[in-house]
């Protein structure tokens, strides 16, 4: 007969020999990496949730104290399709809620047996914590996605200069457009202008130099930290909005950048580098039809908007037919109609990735930000489910 501990007593021991055998690891000289798994308990159990697909780790590059690179199979032998530019949702158990976070898809679209995603440790974020200690290879993650349109599309005829300009997690989407466009456009060219406090943040640093190693010819890269040390030969500066429009500045200006090619413009970072970035680009006389932007999610809006304090009737088309959903307050329209049993289009369930979007026929609907619309998109009764709040009767079509 087996003897086990008494749970308060199990966790703790758990712990304790986990970080013994941490401990011991380091002072044998092979220190265990950031991202490998402590524990198997450790790890949230595998989350059943409707309209997730469970894919296996195959395999985990460290990328600095803070971020891996996970690469991901379907069990099942199925490939991955996706878009570069495109986002996968992971579902994370933590503290007994279910919480969904987005991740950049870095590995070539056209490798489609397994793809990578780039996890980085955000502060305050215990849901990335919680996934990023518990990973290890064989793993199962509950995934949504692929997810979110960024960039022009694939054209093998065209001719072109792609400028993408990144900070932090943004570097994931753009290595996978960089690699897809490079691979694709034997034309185009291609410039990857990424940004961070320090060179050893730089988010597949590696991964890009040796993209850019390969493409000599059409593929530059141009890194600017805030704090450079002796012998950094990238550009330094704040990683905001002006000091990237002052790289992009130097990069105009420079004789031969982009072999006088039409240039258009892809941007991935917070929301106010973004938007920053947008208005830089816009007063050097660059048409909106010329960019691409993307806004990474990663904290809440200080100014949400006030939200309805009464159930309101929201009609949905699904599976062919209409339905009303009640939505009760504080509720968005995406979780009433799970909780009612009606499957609606969706995957980061943060606003961050497009794959809920639907309709407005009729009626009102606050948009809890920040989310991945733009104005124009609003103004045109585009609705992002997973993060409206309807203000009264509304009804939805699907887009
Ligand atoms: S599910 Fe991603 S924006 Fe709504």
């Amino acid at each position: 007969m087996g003897f086990s501990l008494p749970a308060t007593l199990s966790i703790p021991l758990r712990t304790l020999r986990r970080d013994l055998h941490a401990a011991t690891a380091g002072l044998r000289g092979r220190p265990l990496p950031p991202c490998s798994t402590r524990s198997g308990e450790a790890w949230p159990d595998p989350v059943a949730v409707r309209d997730a697909r469970p894919l296996r780790v195959d395999e985990i590059d460290v990328l600095d104290g803070d971020a891996c690179r996970v690469w991901l199979v379907d069990p099942s032998g199925a490939p991955i399709r996706f878009t570069a530019g495109q986002f996968l949702t992971v579902l994370v158990s933590v503290g007994g809620r279910v919480e969904a976070r987005a991740f950049g898809l870095c590995s070539d679209p056209a490798a489609g047996e397994r793809v990578a995603i780039a996890v980085r440790r955000r502060p305050g974020d215990s849901a990335v914590d919680a996934l990023i200690d518990g990973l290890r290879v064989g793993r199962r993650l509950h995934v949504r996605g692929p997810a979110g349109r960024h960039g022009f599309g694939l054209d093998p005829d065209r001719r072109a200069h792609h400028v993408l300009i990144a900070e932090g997690e943004g570097a994931a989407p753009h290595l996978a457009l960089a690699i897809a466009l490079l691979g694709t456009e034997p034309r185009s060219r291609c410039t990857v202008i990424l940004a961070d406090r320090r060179p050893s943040r730089l988010l597949l640093r590696r991964s890009l130099e040796d993209l850019a190693a390969a493409h000599p010819d059409r593929f530059r890269l141009v890194f600017l930290v805030e704090e450079a040390p002796a012998g950094w030969e990238g550009l330094v500066g704040p990683p905001g909005a002006d000091g990237l429009i002052d790289a992009v500045d130097g990069f105009r200006g420079s004789a031969g950048a982009g072999g006088g090619l039409p240039r258009v413009w892809y941007l991935c970072g917070s929301t106010g580098l973004v938007d920053g970035l947008e208005a830089g680009l816009a007063a050097r006389g660059v048409a909106p039809a010329d960019i691409s932007a993307w806004r990474l999610l990663v904290s809440p809006d200080p100014q949400a908007p006030p939200l309805p304090s009464g159930t309101q009737r929201v009609r949905v088309r699904a599976g062919g037919t209409s339905r009303t959903v009640l939505v009760p307050p504080g509720a968005t329209i995406l979780e009433a109609a799970r909780a009612s049993g009606i499957a609606l289009p969706s995957s980061c369930t943060v606003g961050g990735c497009g794959a809920c979007r639907q309709r407005r026929v009729r009626g009102r609907v606050v948009h809890r930000r920040p989310h991945c619309l733009t104005a124009e998109e609003e103004a045109a009764g585009v609705v992002l489910t997973c993060v409206a709040h309807p203000l009264g009767p509304v009804e939805l079509e699907p887009l």
